[in-house]
C-alpha cells in the first residue's frame, strides 16, 4: 500500500490555534505584544542582543543590507547556490551581486575562493554567507576576512534555526543574521522573518525601516503618554512588519522547538545510518564542532560514480538519472526536491550577466545532483521504512 510522504510538515497544535485568535479578540493585530515576546524569545535562544521580526526573511535581508549602508554602487558577494531571494535582496538595494562558487561537500560558500574575489574589486562592501539547509558556513574564517578587508557581513540564516558552531548560533557571527519562518523551515509562522544583531545602530535602523521609517513603534507610542500624536518619520522606510497573529504562532513554535528539532535530528540520524551503505547517495557532511539544524536533509546523488573531479558532461549525465530516481519516488508518493538552485543559471541572473552553467561548476553540480529527502518531527518508523525501502527499490 502506498503511503503519502511529504517533504516536510509544519507542526502546529492546540496552543497555536488558541494563541492565533487572541490578537483578534484584543484587536491588536500588527506588531504588538506577541511579536515583542517572539523577539525576546529569539534573543534568548540565539544569544544575540537584538531581534526584529519582519514580514519574511527576504525583507529582513533587505532591511539588514540597508541598515548596514549597502546601496547603489556597492557590490555584495553571494554564494551561487542558494535560494534566489538571497541575491534578490541585494538587488533591492541597488547594489550588484557578485557570485562565489560553493564547496559541494557542505553546500556552503567556498571560503577558499573569497579572498581572490575580494581583492579583485574595491566596490565589494559586504559578503552574504548563506547557512544553507541548517549548516553554518565557515563563519570564523569569513569573519577574519571581513576584519582584514573591512567588509560587512550579513548571514542569510533563512534555514539556520538551531544551527551552531560550538556554542555560537547561526546568524550571530556577522553584523546581522536573518531567519525565515516559511513552511519549509523548521519553525513556522506562515510567512515570517527575523533579523538578529548585536549592533545597536543596525537594530535601531531596522526597527524604523521596517515600519515606514517611524521613529517610534505603535507599541511604544501606545505604552507612553501622548500616543495620540504620530511620531516623526526620519527615514524612507518600508512596510515589512509582522502581524501579531504570526507573532503569537512564533511564540508557540519557540515553546515547541525541542520537540521539532529533536524530531528532525532523530530522523536525520536514522538516514545517516541507513544510507551509509548506499553508494549512489552521499549524505550531509558536518564539520567538527558544527551542529546541523537540518532545515533539510540533502544528499548528493552520484549514481555510484566518482565525483571528485566533476565535469559538466558528467553532471549532466548523472542529472538524468537523479531525475528518474526522483520520479520513481514521486510515483510511490514520496516527495523529494532538489536542494535549492544555482542562481547563476536562473533566467534573470543568467541573462543579466551572460553566465554559462559551468561558470560556477560546483553550484551547477549541487543544483543538478542534490536531493532533499522527507524530514519532519514525528515521522513514524513505518513512514521511514517506507521511504528507505523505496529508495533502495528505485536505485536497483
Ligand atoms: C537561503 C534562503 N534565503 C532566503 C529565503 C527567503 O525566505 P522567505 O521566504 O522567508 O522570504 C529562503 C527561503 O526559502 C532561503 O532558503
Amino acid at each position: 500500500m502506498k503511503m503519502n510522504i511529504p517533504i516536510t510538515k509544519t507542526i502546529f497544535g492546540d496552543e497555536e490555534k488558541e494563541a492565533i485568535v487572541k490578537p483578534l479578540e484584543t484587536g491588536w493585530v500588527v506588531q504588538g505584544p506577541n511579536v515583542a515576546k517572539f523577539q525576546t524569545m529569539f534573543v534568548e535562544f540565539t544569544g544575540s542582543k537584538y531581534a526584529h521580526a519582519a514580514s519574511n526573511c527576504t525583507t529582513a535581508l533587505h532591511l539588514g543590507l540597508e541598515a548596514m549602508g549597502i546601496a547603489k554602487g556597492d557590490k555584495v558577494i553571494v554564494p551561487s547556490f542558494t535560494y534566489v531571494a538571497s541575491a534578490n535582496a541585494v538587488e533591492y538595494t541597488g547594489a550588484e551581486v557578485i557570485f562565489c562558487d560553493i564547496d559541494l561537500k557542505t553546500f556552503n560558500i567556498d571560503e577558499t575562493k573569497l579572498e581572490k574575489i575580494i581583492k579583485s574589486d574595491s566596490s565589494i562592501k559586504a559578503i552574504m554567507p548563506v547557512n544553507l539547509f541548517g549548516l553554518c558556513a565557515n563563519m570564523p574564517y569569513i569573519m577574519e576576512l571581513a576584519k582584514k578587508y573591512n567588509l560587512k557581513i550579513i548571514e542569510d540564516s533563512a534555514c539556520g534555526f538551531d544551527g551552531w558552531i560550538e556554542d555560537k548560533h547561526s546568524g550571530t557571527f556577522g553584523d546581522c543574521g536573518c531567519f525565515s519562518f516559511h513552511p519549509r523551515k523548521s519553525i513556522c509562522t506562515g510567512e515570517g522573518g527575523m533579523l538578529i544583531t548585536n549592533d545597536e545602530n543596525i537594530a535601531n535602523k531596522v526597527s524604523q525601516l521596517k515600519d515606514h521609517g517611524a521613529s517610534k513603534s505603535d507599541l511604544q507610542r501606545h505604552k507612553e503618554k501622548g500616543g495620540s500624536l504620530l511620531p516623526d518619520f526620519t527615514m524612507r522606510g518600508y512596510n515589512y512588519r509582522m502581524t501579531d497573529m504570526q507573532g503569537a504562532v512564533g511564540v508557540c513554535q519557540m515553546d515547541r522547538k525541542e520537540y521539532i528539532m529533536n524530531g528532525r535530528r532523530e530522523v536525520a540520524a536514522k538516514y545517516d545510518v541507513v544510507l551509509k551503505d548506499i553508494s549512489q547517495l552521499v549524505t550531509p557532511y558536518i564539520p567538527e564542532n558544527y551542529k546541523h539544524g537540518y532545515q533539510s536533509y540533502v544528499c548528493i546523488f552520484t549514481d555510484g560514480e566518482d565525483i571528485s573531479n566533476l565535469s559538466k558532461e558528467q553532471i549532466d549525465r548523472i542529472n538524468i538519472k537523479r531525475n528518474i530516481f526522483m520520479e520513481k519516488l514521486e510515483e510511490m508518493t514520496i516527495a523529494t526536491r532538489q536542494g535549492t538552485h544555482a542562481v547563476h543559471t536562473l533566467g534573470y541572473y543568467k541573462n543579466k550577466n551572460n553566465f554559462k552553467d559551468e561558470d560556477f561548476l560546483m553550484s551547477y553540480a549541487a543544483d543538478r545532483l542534490s536531493i532533499a529527502l522527507p524530514l519532519y518531527a514525528g515521522m513514524s518508523d513505518a513512514e521511514f521504512d517506507y521511504v528507505i525501502t523505496n529508495i533502495k527499490e528505485a536505485l536497483k
